[in-house]
């Protein structure tokens, strides 16, 4: 999907702002209008306007209530519609997606506050991305999709084991500095 200017997006005190990351998400997400999409970690919600605007019958998540304010506010700001709920992963969330798009928390920190939790990943840069796959099958609908951003911070050998339970392929890819981040798509075996 291409980045809309016309989207205006406000940034929020507490809550990850859009960056490279989230841009390169953002271009690998195709969605046909209709489809169910939650958008997981939703932080200023610049990837669910996107999604609403494309038609997809949006629900976002977030842990961080300031990440749940600013989504909220920048759909409305864009008159679009979406429901933004506070959550942990799936504790709040309800139904079946055709579509679950993440960028999660990866560096290897201990989260310390609110903000942190937008990057803080524990040791292993893979302890929020564990829970959120062991829950996706309950919120998937038949030949639904996962889109998640991972990166070379990740340990690989763990990252490798929670996803040899998908088929799975890769979208893009780019490298920043001594990082490589990349978009792989997840489904049901
Ligand atoms: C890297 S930021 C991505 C923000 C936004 N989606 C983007 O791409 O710009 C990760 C987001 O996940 C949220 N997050 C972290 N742990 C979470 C959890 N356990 N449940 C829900 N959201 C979580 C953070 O608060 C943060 O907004």
């Amino acid at each position: 999907m291409e980045y809309r200017k016309e989207i205006d997006i406000m940034e929020c005190e507490l809550v990850y702002p859009p960056k490279e990351d989230t841009f390169l998400l953002l271009g690998c997400l195709t969605l046909r209008p209709g489809k169910k999409v939650l958008e997981m970690g939703c932080g200023t919600g610049l990837i669910s306007c996107h999604i609403a605007a494309a038609g997809g019958v949006l629900t976002a998540a977030d842990i961080n209530p300031w990440a749940v304010e600013c989504t909220r506010k920048n759909l409305q700001r864009n008159r679009l519609q979406g429901e933004v709920v506070e959550s942990d992963l799936f504790a709040n969330v309800g139904g079946s997606f055709d579509l679950l798009v993440f960028n999660p928390p990866y560096l290897a920190a201990e989260d310390e506050g609110i903000l942190e939790k937008a990057w803080a990943g524990g040791a292993t840069g893979l302890d929020v991305l564990a829970p959120f796959l062991e829950g996706v099958e309950e919120h998937l609908l038949p030949e639904g999709r996962i889109l998640l951003l991972l990166s070379s911070e990740m340990e690989p050998k763990g990252l490798e084991a929670l996803l040899s339970g998908f088929s799975h392929r890769r979208l893009g890819a780019r490298r920043y500095f001594f990082e490589e981040l990349w978009v792989e798509e997840l489904q049901m075996p």
